[in-house]
């Protein structure tokens, strides 16, 4: 996690919000970099869930809904709050139903902090509140969604209306949601504004079973199709006392994280919970022929599976990569460690770095930067002449760039470059009229 933290900030991956006045409430910024990675993993996903499916269509609600959503679903009052206990000496806050290693204090009935003694447990609910126009009084009072979900119910009638969808069909959206968390932290991992990627999958109640292990395994193989290390996945269904108020069933996708097993996704069977409550609510008529589908939702963290990219990509190697050319004995001899962050190549910010041999001759200088243009409208690319040529491809290592094209002297005379591939450090020559077609593949 240490290395993952300091590389992130370091490199313009991630950075603590409002950091000029000493960090805001865990909410993190993304930089140039962060905001790269974090596009390609949304894109690879709508792509796999919407793109490349007919059964599938997008929406992109608001995050302001009125409040009478939350009351129907069930958000406001029956289960979407934590138990919260409280110091009575130092009045620091844990979670009652999570143990200390999960940052509660299941068992215990001291404060881990001073030994104090702590309150008797109550609930919170996670809504976060704000007012929606000039008035703050109680009819003006609204929520910020804590999930996407709701959204999308929201939609479902119109959906039906205008898009021509048959049962069963999906409904996915990307999109931030809120929760006023009781104990956020481990970085990204939980923060009290992120971002969720959810689809409502609609179909007959008779096919739940079966629809909810074939999206079980969709989305594990999303994962392992984006490179993650298939030991360090694994399923863990929901005891019935754990299950969210509005879930017959739950699978988590869990991720072995520095800090133990944790769950980066959701698989819910969420029955007709919300199109009945809907119905009920909102006087509606939201059956499908005769019925109220059900529901089989897939909710992945877009933040928290942006650190599992990062943690599971990263490799760490004392006294640094074996000798390549370019690299001079002065640097490897100094080298101590080495990150190479082995992203898959889908994921990786940038795909191209365009790097002269030297930055003191312009001939080579111009063919790099005609190179650059070259490559720029194809992918986002990263022209670098600042420093040794070793220590260059170090960098572009570090945040994961497949590929360094280096352009020497020769390439002057035969329009040639040199193509060196992160992961096994070989190098070939070619041609610049081929290229992007030869980055492409
Ligand atoms: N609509 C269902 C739902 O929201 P959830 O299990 O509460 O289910 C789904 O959340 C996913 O959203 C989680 O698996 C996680 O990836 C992400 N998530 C939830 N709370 C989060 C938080 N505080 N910070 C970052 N990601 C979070």
């Amino acid at each position: 996690m240490d290395n993952i933290i300091s590389l992130a900030k370091r490199r313009g991956f991630i950075f603590p919000n409002s950091s000029i006045y000493g960090g805001f409430s865990s909410v993190y910024d993304y930089g140039p970099l962060g905001v790269e990675l974090k596009n390609n993993i949304k894109k690879e996903w709508w792509r796999s869930i919407v793109q490349m499916r007919e059964d599938v269509v997008g929406v992109d609600s608001a995050i302001l809904m009125s409040p009478k959503v939350w009351e129907a679903s069930g958000h406001l009052t029956a289960g979407f709050a934590d138990s919260l206990v409280e110091c009575k000496r130092c009045h620091e806050r844990f979670r009652a139903d999570k143990t200390r290693e999960e940052g509660g204090v299941k068992g215990e009935d001291k404060c881990p902090a001073c030994g104090g003694e702590l309150t008797e447990s109550k609930k919170f609910n996670l809504m976060m509140k704000t007012h929606v126009g000039p008035v703050e009084d109680e009819s003006s009072e609204s929520y910020l969604r804590a999930e996407t979900a709701q959204g999308i119910f929201m939609n479902y009638q119109n959906i039906l209306d205008t898009a021509r969808v048959k049962i069963p069909f999906g409904i996915a959206q990307i999109g931030k949601a809120f929760r006023n968390e009781i104990t956020p932290g481990n970085f990204i991992y939980r923060m009290r504004e992120f971002e969720q990627m959810e689809l409502e999958y609609f179909i007959k109640p008779q096919d739940a079973e079966k629809t909810f292990e074939y999206w079980k395994s969709e989305r594990m193989q999303w994962y392992l199709d984006l490179g993650v290390k298939k030991e360090n996945l694994r399923f863990r269904e929901h005891e019935k006392s754990e299950l969210a108020h509005y879930a017959r069933r739950a699978v988590d996708i869990e991720y072995n994280f520095p800090f133990g097993w944790r769950e980066i996704e959701g698989i819910h069977d969420r029955g007709d919970w919300d199109l009945s409550n809907h119905a009920k609510h909102s006087g509606k008529n939201l059956k499908y022929e005769d019925y109220y589908p059900y529901v089989i939702e897939t909710s992945a963290g877009a933040d928290r599976s942006l650190l599992v990219f990062l943690l599971d990509a990263l490799e760490s190697i004392e006294g640094g990569r074996r000798a390549e050319r370019g690299s001079s004995h002065a640097e490897r001899d100094t080298r101590e460690k080495e990150l190479v962050l082995k992203l898959h190549k889908k994921l990786s910010p940038i795909k191209a770095a365009v790097l002269p041999l030297v930055k003191n001759k312009p001939e080579i200088v111009n063919k790099a930067k005609e190179v650059f243009n070259i490559l720029k409208p194809h992918f986002i690319v990263q022209y670098d002449e600042q420093g040794s040529i070793g220590r260059r491809y170090r960098r572009q290592d570090e945040i994961g760039t497949p590929l360094c094209v280096t352009i020497d002297f020769d390439s002057i005379e035969d329009n040639s470059v040199t193509l060196r591939d992160r992961d096994t450090m070989k190098q070939e020559r070619v041609k610049i009229s081929e290229l992007v077609k030869h980055i492409q593949n």
